[in-house]
């Protein structure tokens, strides 16, 4: 059996990461183990570190979610991967009570087959490691019944007739965000930061709006005039206020999909959620039948770009710190 080690948070609010030996995990019927070769780095980390949120912890406690890497080892009942695959997953220990053997911050990582995707042997692990949770909170957020319910993404979607408003196309969920409502047959236009206008478009938004202008919120209602909207996915912290002048104003649904908390009191029509991914709703329809296909096919660009910043269990610190800072249409990404 191989050695593993990962990078535990080993109380609150403690910094750095400590590297040590970690078990080596066992895979259940219809989970892979991923030899990681880059992980990914999210807001929650330094969120979860900084004890920034009321959430179960345990310490030491491994965190991560994004991966990339070789399968190793493939439980009793898998049939989708086989030994030596390079794929990308979603580590979702965080999700399962912060189970270690599911998070991405160690060597090998448990992934459930339907959380992961075989990548192209011209895609790095830096650059699908970006992919994971940003997809699944997209998809959360656009499939599970509580949320916007949409149909599933397809190869060939059927044109809807409606636009989705996303706010924050340039984040990473974002990003994600607008390739899966077109590929369930929405229009989308987008907001973004100027210089990210053309970053927001080549992912398949027709429109993007600036938000730092003064009168983006009118121009989005003039815009959507004559349209039906299927109601609005806020991606960022400050994309809230905006959606909901939105859905106000304009004819459609009157649903907002958010990755942060919401108001609790919202205006007679309005409705909205913060988006808690589960993944039954969603794993089989987004991963399965449409990302690995789609990937395949190079029918979906893994974005945004990764910005590697270091090699290594040890560099995840640094990582988490850089993140910290913010990010503008990257993700940072290290090493392993
Ligand atoms: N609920 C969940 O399960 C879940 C899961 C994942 C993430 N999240 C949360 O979702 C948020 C986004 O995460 P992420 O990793 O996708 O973020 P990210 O990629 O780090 O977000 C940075 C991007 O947001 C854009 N942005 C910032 N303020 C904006 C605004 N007011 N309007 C439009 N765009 C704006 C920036 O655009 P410019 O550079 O163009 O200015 C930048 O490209 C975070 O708050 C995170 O904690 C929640």
């Amino acid at each position: 059996m191989p050695s593993n080690a990962a990078a535990f948070l080993v109380g609150e609010a403690v910094r750095p990461l400590v590297v040590g030996p970690a078990p080596y995990p066992v895979p259940g019927p219809s989970e892979i183990v991923v030899k990681n070769g880059a992980v990914a780095i999210n807001p929650i980390e330094w969120i979860l570190q900084d004890h920034l949120m009321d959430f179960p912890m345990h310490y030491p406690m491994i965190m991560g979610q994004d991966l990339a890497g070789e399968v190793v080892e493939i439980g009793s009942e898998v049939s989708r991967f086989k030994v030596g695959d390079r794929v990308l997953g979603h580590g979702f220990g965080m999700l399962h009570n912060n189970n270690d053997p599911e998070s991405a911050f160690q060597n090998y990582t448990i992934v459930s087959e339907d959380m992961a995707a075989v990548i192209g042997d011209d895609v790095s692990f830096e650059q699908a490691s970006v992919l994971p949770l940003c997809f699944s909170t997209a998809a959360g957020g656009l499939y599970q019944k509580e949320f916007l319910n949409l149909p599933p993404p397809s190869l060939n979607p059927t044109p809807k007739g409606e636009t989705l408003v996303i706010w924050g196309g340039a984040s990473c969920v974002g990003s994600n965000a607008i390739q899966l409502a077109i590929a369930s047959g929405y229009e989308v236009i987008a907001v973004a930061s100027a210089k990210n206008a053309d970053y927001v478009k080549k992912l398949g938004a027709v429109e993007a709006f600036d938000y730092r202008s003064e009168t983006v919120v009118a121009d989005i209602i003039t815009y959507l005039k004559g349209k039906t909207i299927a109601g609005a996915f806020n991606a960022v912290k400050d994309g809230f206020d905006g959606c909901l002048e939105i859905v106000q104003a304009s004819q459609g649904g009157k649903f907002i999909t958010s990755v942060l908390p919401v108001p609790e009191v919202l205006p007679a029509g309005i409705s909205s959620r913060f988006i808690v991914m589960d993944p039954p709703q969603f794993a089989k329809s987004a991963y399965v039948e449409y990302l690995a296909p789609a990937l395949k096919q190079g029918k979906y660009i893994i974005a945004p770009k990764p910005l590697v910043i270091g090699k290594g269990l040890e560099s995840i610190q640094a990582g988490i710190d850089r993140q910290k800072q913010g990010m503008s249409a990257e993700k940072v990404v290290i090493s392993l």
